[in-house]
């Protein structure tokens, strides 16, 4: 099938290059000038495992495009999907303007000699956003064009997003009309996933209330952190305990900095605007954002405690990105707790594998030193701080880390390092909702 997909960023680009992997012919449209030079030169925006090699072979094998011009995208492409920014405003509701003028330019593009088209809608958005691009659509659109509006979020994951869209649990689709969904049903045909098919209202409630679910999963395991560290219980062990209940599953019950990234804070904020512009609030999404803002604001209480005063102290942060395996650093809770320990005076060095140039953009103006090597970076802290859990930190070379840090403590705010090895290489090891290691603990 011939699809185009608006919005070249971190879900467009990876969802229209799996597409094309998929045998379809897929067009990537952007206003961004810039970005489309680049993606033609093979040069990638973004740092997401396995996406490269994939857009390269699809490029030349002529299955996959880059272009500015969207109105020829238009009258190519059946399906058009629409994967712009979807920020938040300042109260909290969506800012649906980028999804308005995307709508507006395909209405204008729609002419009377073109078959039937699909407007998908991939990016997050408020239930009844679908409903409202209909209108636009009717409203700029020449009388007469036969156009469906449909809703099919997407569920992927940052740093696994080519993984999760080849094996995906499942695919909503939402549509009104049979035509819309016999026509979708054949574009994920190939992906032999589950196929929810419902309403086009019940599809973009599905992507809210599924990201609110899981942030709440992980606020209500930070909220449990926080009673393990008062009662000297193990977080891990009560986690592993409540998750192999498979009503319950392990998954996403990780303690630790709390959320971040550029869906969770945004997609939960928008649901409880949502909810309340309905007058249905969704409260207990209140205490979802409470707890993951608290969960920081304890971590950094401990290491002021332990250190007295921070103003002054040699802090290596390791980890900059929201989260392992991206480069993407928006609402990153390693960049806050980059920012709060500058603000308190301590001079901070820091560390990540892939977020190094993206970090420095969004530290702009802290006076943060950004190393190319996780070692050099601890390099004389009297702390370090774990902020990201890369798989590299977890296998960090802990005999090597003590000979470079000045002092031996490590607050690891993702519970990735092994405690038992750290105490052993001598260090002093804090972590979230566990109890506090020394190397006088240490079992023979
Ligand atoms: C975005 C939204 O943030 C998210 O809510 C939604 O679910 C999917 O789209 P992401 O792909 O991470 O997520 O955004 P980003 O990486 O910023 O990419 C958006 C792209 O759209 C950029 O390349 C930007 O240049 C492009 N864009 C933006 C357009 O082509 N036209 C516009 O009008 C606005
Ligand atoms: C999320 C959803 O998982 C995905 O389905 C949706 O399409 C977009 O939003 P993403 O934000 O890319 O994906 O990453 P995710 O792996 O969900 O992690 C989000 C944040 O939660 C990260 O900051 C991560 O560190 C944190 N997290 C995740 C935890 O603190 N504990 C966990 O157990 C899992």
């Amino acid at each position: 099938m011939n699809l185009a997909i608006v919005g070249t960023g971190y879900v467009g680009l990876t969802t229209g290059t799996c597409f094309a992997e998929v045998g379809h012919n897929v067009v990537c449209v952007d206003n961004n000038e810039e970005k489309v030079k680049s993606l033609w030169q093979g040069k990638m925006p973004i740092y997401e495992p396995d996406l490269e090699e994939m857009i390269v072979s699809n490029v030349s094998a002529g299955r996959l495009r880059f272009t500015t011009d969207l109105v020829s995208a238009v009258k190519e492409c059946e399906i058009i999907f629409i994967a712009v920014p979807t920020p938040p405003h300042e109260d909290g509701s969506v800012d649906l303007s980028y999804i308005e003028g995307v709508s507006r330019e395909i209405a204008n593009a729609l002419s009377l000699d073109l078959e039937y088209r699909i407007i998908v809608d991939k990016s997050t958005v408020p239930v009844s956003t679908g409903s409202k691009v209909q209108q636009v659509i009717e409203r700029y659109a020449c009388k007469g064009v036969k156009v469906d509006v449909v809703s099919n979020p997407e569920f992927l994951r940052e740093g696994s997003a080519v993984h999760d869209l080849m094996n995906p649990d499942r695919i909503v689709i939402g549509a009104d009309s049979l035509q819309a969904m016999d026509m979708m049903k054949r574009v994920y045909q190939p992906f032999n996933a589950p196929i929810v098919e419902v309403d086009l209202a019940s599809a973009e409630l599905i992507k809210h209330a599924a990201n609110s679910f899981l942030a709440l999963k992980i606020s209500y395991i930070n909220a449990v952190s926080a009673v393990c560290e008062k009662a000297g219980a193990d977080v891990e062990l009560v986690a592993m305990g409540i998750g192999l209940d498979k009503r319950i599953s392990r998954h996403f019950l990780n303690a630790g900095l709390g959320y971040g990234g550029s869906c969770f804070p945004k997609d939960v904020k928008g649901f409880i605007n949502v909810a309340e512009q309905l007058g249905s609030p969704m409260e207990i999404l209140k205490e979802v954002e409470r707890v993951n803002a608290a969960q920081l604001e304890r971590f950094l209480g401990r290491i002021r405690k332990k250190m007295w005063v921070l103003r002054n102290k040699r802090i290596a942060v390791w980890g900059i990105a929201f989260k392992q395996n991206t480069d993407d650093v928006r609402e990153s809770v390693a960049v806050k707790l980059i920012k709060r320990l500058c603000d308190e005076g301590a001079i901070v060095t820091a560390y990540d594998p892939k977020a190094s140039e993206t970090g420095a953009r969004a530290l702009e103006g802290y006076n943060v030193t950004i190393c190319d090597d996780m070692y050099e970076c601890a390099r004389g802290a009297e702390v370090l701080v774990v902020a990201t859990e890369w798989k590299q930190f977890a296998m960090a070379n802990l005999v090597k880390l003590r000979e470079v840090v000045r002092l031996p403590i490590i607050f690891d705010g993702r519970n990735i390092i092994h405690g038992e090895n750290a105490i052993h290489a001598g260090f002093e090891y804090h972590s979230v909702g566990r109890k506090n290691l020394y190397p006088s603990d240490k079992k023979m």
